[in-house]
């Protein structure tokens, strides 16, 4: 069975593409590696023993869209992962995620039902719930005011894929809201590859114990947390991608839904800032230079995931735990310094 993946030389795509072809599926990959290089196919192809199809051209292109999808008649399903996502730059360029973003979305969906395809997973995030009321969060609290242009992307495409799904009783929709996805292949062939300075913990983190950075700014830590930094939901990003497998499969056996069924990915377990920097000292066994600065605009003060719906549902639960995230992000750290 043949599926589309979108993004899929990128770091969550590449992770699940793994996955996919573990599970007996093949893969053709679309990616203009705008984020991502091309090699990355040669290394999941190192870890599978099969190297995925990668066509590379710009989602965003109408016609060479649908002109894939009648030259790939026989794809039975598309996991959607190509995206722009640095919150930053969408604040200061709100356009270019807009038509990257919604553009790209919009065509695949267009090329979907013109060939009949049915199954559409979509990587949406934990940005939709801004800061919740209530903690943990559930799939059906408020979707607030997005905080940047890239937040309301993900809105928007919410919305988009599910006046898709209900207007097209052929397509099935499943959206998964990411909590705070980090680590690396345990074969350290695939990763994060963040491009200059990266916004991201995990990847400062690292890039700082290597000696790529000074120091790490913990931004803030006067929030109403026990250690006043922030507190996130960090997930593996190998438990993220087996959640999309299964979410494939439940939508090819026939998921009788008429609109798109929402899913937390995480484990349910809240880390601090603080917490996260003490479990990387621990693994990678040194000191980490860091230092407290004022709170970075737009962060929420804390958000984790209620799963119980993934759990039951999907019959999905993340299974590795903070240490074994900050291990594989570290290996991985580790690995691209070898080649540098
Ligand atoms: P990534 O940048 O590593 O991967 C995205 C890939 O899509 C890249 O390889 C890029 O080259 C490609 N791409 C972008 N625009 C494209 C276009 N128009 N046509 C073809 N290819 C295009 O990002 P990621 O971290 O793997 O994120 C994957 C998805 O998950 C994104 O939609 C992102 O918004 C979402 N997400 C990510 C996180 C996170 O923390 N990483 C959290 C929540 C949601
Ligand atoms: C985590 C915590 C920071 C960097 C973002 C997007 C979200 C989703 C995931 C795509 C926060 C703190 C960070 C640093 C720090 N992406 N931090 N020093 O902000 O939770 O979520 O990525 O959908 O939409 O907003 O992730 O990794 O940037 O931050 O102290 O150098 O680490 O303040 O508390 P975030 P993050």
């Amino acid at each position: 069975m043949k599926v589309l993946v979108t993004g899929g030389a990128g770091y969550i795509g590449s992770h699940t593409v793994v996955e996919l072809q573990e599970k007996g599926f093949e893969v053709v990959i679309v990616d203009n590696l705008s984020n991502s290089y091309k090699e990355v196919v040669r290394n999941i192809e190192r870890i599978t023993g099969k190297l995925p199809e990668l066509e590379v051209f710009d989602l965003c292109d109408r016609n060479k869209t649908m002109d894939f999808f009648r030259r790939h008649n026989d794809i039975i399903g598309v996991i959607h992962f190509a995206a722009y996502k640095a919150v930053g730059e969408s604040v200061k360029k709100p356009l270019k995620y807009y038509r990257n973003n919604i553009g790209s979305l919009v065509n695949i969906l267009e090329g979907m039902k013109e060939n009949n395809i049915r199954s559409f997973v979509f990587s949406s995030s934990c940005t939709v719930y801004g800061q919740p009321d209530h903690l943990p969060v559930a799939e059906d609290a408020p979707v607030r005011k997005a905080m940047s242009p890239y937040g309301n992307t993900k809105q928007i495409s919410e919305e988009i894929i599910t006046d898709t799904v209900e207007a097209n009783p052929h397509m099935k929709g499943i959206l998964l809201r990411y909590f705070n996805p980090i680590g690396a292949h345990e074969s350290a062939l695939i990763g994060e590859l963040p491009l200059g300075v990266p916004d991201n913990l995990v990847p400062f983190i690292t890039q700082t114990a290597i000696g790529i950075r000074d120091k790490l700014s913990v931004f803030g830590d006067d929030y109403n947390t026990p250690d006043g930094t922030a507190i996130r939901d960090y997930i593996h990003v190998v438990d993220l991608a087996k959640a999309h497998v299964i979410s494939l499969n439940r939508m090819i056996n026939d998921q009788d839904k008429t609109k798109p069924e929402i899913f937390n990915l995480g484990t349910g377990i809240g880390y601090s800032v603080l917490e996260a920097v003490k479990t990387f000292e621990k693994v990678a066994q040194q000191p980490l230079n860091y230092q407290v600065v004022d709170r970075r605009p737009g962060d929420v003060e804390k958000v984790w995931a209620d799963t119980s719906l993934a759990n039951s549902e999907l019959g999905w639960k993340a299974e590795r735990n903070l240490e074994e995230m900050m291990r594989s992000a570290w290996n991985w750290e580790k690995e691209l310094a070898n080649k540098r």
